[in-house]
């Protein structure tokens, strides 16, 4: 992002979405623009149109997360198409997301319209359940490769371990891949059977095209931040709305199901019985983290301060004083803020 954004320069992304993106690019000096998605009239994703509405004379990238981290909202052939025509007429990059890619029932990429003006970019952490071992991908015509490489801030390369293992998941995907689709596929509709159960609730992108969908609450009257605290005393961990949207993430929690069918059950039935119990004591329940919220969105959201990412882990600290520098398996560290 750094090679191709300059001070002053615009980058659109979505909210919700993976936030980490905008965050790079406030880094780096650029003006975000964070159109709001969460609303059935856009089908919950930066469409063409919105983007065009968005777009003015300073707009560099579009970004587009797709399928789009936390609701799983997805593009059409057409749209990608668009999105290409829009990246050529008003000269701009697209930055494509494709990390959730593999669990889509249908993708198209938009390097194969617009190939100069994209980006792809790939981590094996998902559909090849690699998260620790940090290596991903980015794919893009050689002109648009070589600024890229001017910034390469991983002098000692990536670990070997890493590479064999994207290597052989590359070279194997063919045999598992169908496999993992249908079983994620199937453990949704245990969700959504829990869901429809919860007066109240429901899913906004059903079914989902990535491993994770958010689920909304916020007429139950229930807080997100309580309700995953209320999972996480029972080792179930969620992602409260917050994580991934700064509007609207007091009306959803965000769900990964690329799991054992056994655990989303477990997660159907204490989503029902949990939800009975919160919505009994009509949002009498305030968590500590409900009220520093605030707080926690400053230390979070803005450029700088977070050097790789926020980590919500159990630790004799205050939650708000943590941050996670690293990442699982090595090169991990800590400090205390
Ligand atoms: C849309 C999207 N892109 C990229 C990443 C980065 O993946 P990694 O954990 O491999 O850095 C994530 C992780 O959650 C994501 O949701």
């Amino acid at each position: 992002m750094h090679s191709y954004i300059e001070l002053g320069d615009g980058i659109i992304t979505s909210d919700p979405g993976y936030l980490i993106i905008e965050n790079f690019a406030r880094r780096f000096g650029a003006k975000v623009t964070s159109v709001h998605i969460y609303n059935k009239e856009c089908s919950y994703k930066l469409t063409p149109k919105l983007a065009r509405d968005n777009i003015d004379e300073k707009t560099k990238i579009i970004s587009l997360i797709d399928p789009l981290n936390p609701l799983g909202s997805s593009y059409t052939k057409d749209e990608i198409k668009e999105f290409a025509k829009i990246a050529e007429e008003r000269d701009l990059y697209l930055l494509h997301d494709i990390t959730y890619r593999d669990f889509a029932k249908k993708h198209y990429l938009v390097a194969k319209h617009a190939p100069e003006r994209t980006l792809t970019i790939y981590s094996f952490s998902k559909i090849c359940g690699m998260a620790g071992l940090r290596i991903g991908a980015v794919v893009t015509v050689p002109e648009m490769m070589e600024p890229l490489k001017a910034v390469i801030i991983n002098d000692l390369g990536t670990n070997a371990l890493s590479q064999i293992g994207a290597i052989k998941a590359l070279k194997t995907k063919k045999k598992w891949i169908k496999r993992v689709r249908e079983h994620t596929y199937e453990n949704q509709k245990i969700i959504k059977k829990a869901v429809d159960e919860v007066e109240g609730s429901f899913i906004p992108v059903y079914p989902s095209n990535a491993n994770m969908m958010a689920i909304d609450i916020y007429n139950t009257g229930v807080f997100p931040d309580d309700l995953t605290e209320c999972f996480l005393k029972r080792k179930i961990f969620v992602r409260q709305g917050s994580y991934t949207s700064r509007f609207y993430g007091d009306r959803y929690i965000r769900l990964s199901f690329s799991i054992p069918k056994e655990q989303v059950e477990v997660f159907a039935e204490n989503f029902i019985d949990l939800m009975g119990s919160l919505k009994k004591l009509k949002g009498k329940l305030i968590h500590p983290l409900r009220s520093c919220q605030k707080e926690t969105i400053l230390y979070h959201f803005p450029a700088a301060e977070s050097p790789a990412r926020f980590g919500r882990v159990s630790t004799p600290f205050n939650y708000r004083q943590f941050f996670l520098l690293g990442t699982p398996l090595h090169r991990i560290g800590y400090c205390i803020h």
